[in-house]
């Protein structure tokens, strides 16, 4: 085993060397985003009944099917944010030895300190760019997880042939991404809504602005929603190059009700732009925008979804693809 990082001896590097993170004007604006809003990322994965029970025991349930043919698996979890997913794949599986990965410092910072607190022994967390893991050995990996990860890449197809690489034949990953997402479903309601009162009140923002939000958003749901069917999935592997022995798909239904009433204000106020903050490129789409009327047409959305258990319920819908090498 490597200094701090896991290693299987005759396989080539390790998942866990570390990383240089460089790369195009984009790809650093792109890192600086996640790094501005690991923070308040953080804060929202630690909610942990609204977030960590909906994707981390589907795929843990996967993790388990595939882990059942190894009795101590070589895990990387690529994109992991603030690491809430590997921590509870780590918890299910002590036996598994794994690699929790993020381009942004910030995160893997919350991801380190996440791991001490949860007092897992077995994640190492590393910074490292999911679209060139380059200390990471050819076939050296029996699971890779990467959770809303690779539709937030700059460049999927790097991303995508780098994970056949480093699997090893045999090797499955478990790749999540969004079909719908509540949160950001909220904003939009919200931001809708605040657009209606500009309107209303007779404020005109002028077209460069209108032009502005716009594309602000339309970047927005093309990285968040880039991988929202399995024919985007399988047009990305084609255009990426990539085959792999099999490609299964899963939809996965939730209904997201967990947040009660009395969490809503906490939300909408002390914690400031609570949906807005959670991808960097809501920063973009409000920046011009009043952020109290935003906050207080959030509130208004989350209460109009309250059911009978006074929980805001929204639906959400995830794609699992599981790709076999
Ligand atoms: C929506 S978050 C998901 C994080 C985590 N997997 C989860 O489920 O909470 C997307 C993550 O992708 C990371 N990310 C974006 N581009 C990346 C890249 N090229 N390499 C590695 N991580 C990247 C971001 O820093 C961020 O933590």
């Amino acid at each position: 085993m490597a200094e701090d990082g896991h290693r299987r001896s005759g396989e080539g590097a390790s998942p866990g060397g570390g990383s240089d993170v460089g790369g195009s004007p984009s790809s650093v604006k792109a890192l600086s985003s996640w790094d501005t809003a690991a923070e308040f990322f953080n804060y929202y994965s630690s909610m942990k009944d609204y977030v960590d029970s909906l994707v981390a025991d589907s795929v843990g349930q996967h993790v388990h099917r595939i882990a059942a043919t190894c009795p101590s698996p070589i895990v990387l979890d690529v994109a992991g944010g603030t690491g809430w997913c590997a921590i509870k794949v780590a918890q299910r599986f002590p036996q598994a030895q794994i690699t929790a990965t993020d381009f942004s410092s910030a995160m893997v910072e919350f991801m380190k300190r996440n791991i001490k607190e949860a007092g897992v022994a077995n994640i190492v967390a590393k910074v490292m760019d999911g679209q060139d893991m380059k200390e990471v050995g050819d076939g050296s990996v029996d699971v890779l997880t990467c959770n809303f990860g690779i539709n937030c890449f700059q460049d999927r197809a790097r991303g995508w042939r780098e994970i056949q690489r480093v699997l090893r034949p045999g090797g499955r990953a478990v790749v999540v991404t969004w079909m719908t997402m509540s949160p950001h479903l909220l904003s939009q309601e919200a931001l809708a809504k605040y657009d209606e009162e500009e309107k209303r009140r007779g404020v005109d923002v002028g077209v460069d602005e209108k032009k502005r939000r716009a594309e602000a958003m339309e970047r927005l749901m093309h990285m968040i929603m880039g991988l929202p069917s399995r024919e985007a999935v399988t047009a990305d592997l084609a255009s990426a190059g990539c085959h792999f022995s099999s490609v299964e798909f899963y939809e996965v239904r939730h209904l997201w009700e967990d947040m009660p009433e009395g969490d809503i204000e906490k939300v909408t106020s002390s914690r400031g732009p609570y949906f807005c903050g959670v991808s960097p490129g809501f920063k973009d789409i409000v920046a011009g925008r009043d952020m109290q009327l935003v906050m207080s047409k959030l509130d208004e959305v989350m209460r109009s979804r309250l059911n009978e258990k006074r929980k805001v319920a929204v639906p959400w819908k995830e794609l699992f693809t599981i790709l076999t090498k």
